[in-house]
């Protein structure tokens, strides 16, 4: 189904980085764009900056991990702008440690950030999508999730695991959600933000060497694909996961 004229947009993690980047991005295109995120300054600065690029903006505090502060974070958004078309599923925090460093409390921590976050904010906008029989859900996964994650990096096997995971919700509730909710996952390969800057920094040449494309990612990269699964019309893409690597991975 055609999004309507004036579509809403939900970006998770938007306060910064490629989260940010998407909610300008669906701003420029039209969307009134709710921005969801912890408690922070960034928020209202993203949330500002992002209401200066299209119809509206609207700042939603909480943990994507909490599932009933998802569920009441939601209802807010149907309260206020009606419908929800578009959700992406972007917050995502990194997990450095190795099997035998980490604890069961990180472990846990990384998988409900990362992928029962997922859950949380699908369960609380995929009913709606069905009844108005339209919907767009963007997951964000990673390359590390088909690496396992690379010795030095930020994306060790808990990371890999969440976003393998976001993989499998992607695939599953293609099916599920269809006909009218297309469902696909973006695998970001070395984009420079916060999670990543002093990875990066440690190792630019190193890592760029390995990028075909030859330059290491930015927030907008990811952004322009998120904005093309929410906007293409007709869409013919769901249970798709793809990468955004400059080449990094092809294989
Ligand atoms: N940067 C990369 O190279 C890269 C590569 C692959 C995948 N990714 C994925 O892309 C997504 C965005 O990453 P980024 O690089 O922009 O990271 P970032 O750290 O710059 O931004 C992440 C945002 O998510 C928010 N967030 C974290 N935990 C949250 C929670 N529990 N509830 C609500 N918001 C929360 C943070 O406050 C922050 O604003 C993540 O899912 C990440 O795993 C990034």
């Amino acid at each position: 189904m055609p999004l309507p004229d004036d579509p809403v947009a939900i970006v998770t993690g938007a306060a910064r980085g490629i989260g940010r980047a998407c909610a300008e991005e669906l701003a420029k295109k039209g969307f009134r764009v709710a921005l969801a995120d912890l408690d922070s300054d960034d928020l209202d600065e993203a949330t500002q900056a992002v209401g200066g690029f299209g119809p509206g903006a609207l700042a939603l505090r909480g943990d994507v991990a909490d599932f009933d502060q998802v569920q009441v974070l939601a209802g807010s958004v149907a309260a206020r702008w009606g419908r929800v078309d578009v959700l992406v599923n972007n917050a995502g925090i990194s997990q450095p440690k190795n099997l035998l460093e980490i604890t069961e409390a990180e472990f846990d921590r990384t998988i409900a950030v990362n992928l029962k976050g997922h859950f949380n904010w699908c369960k609380a906008v995929a009913a709606g999508m069905v009844e108005q029989k339209g919907g767009r859900i963007i997951n964000m996964s990673s390359v590390s999730a088909g690496t396992g994650g690379a010795p030095s990096a930020v994306s060790k096997f808990a990371y890999a695991a969440s976003k393998a995971g976001v993989q499998g919700l992607t695939r599953a509730l293609a099916k599920e959600l269809a006909p009218h909710v297309t469902v696909n996952a973006i695998c970001p390969g070395s984009i420079e933000t916060n999670l990543t800057r002093a990875l990066i920094d440690a190792r630019r040449e190193a890592i760029t060497g390995t990028i075909p494309l030859a330059r290491i990612g930015t927030p907008l990269d990811i952004a322009v694909v998120v904005a093309f699964l929410a906007t293409v019309e007709p869409n013919f893409i769901t249970g798709e996961i793809i990468d955004v690597d400059g080449g990094q991975w092809v294989n």
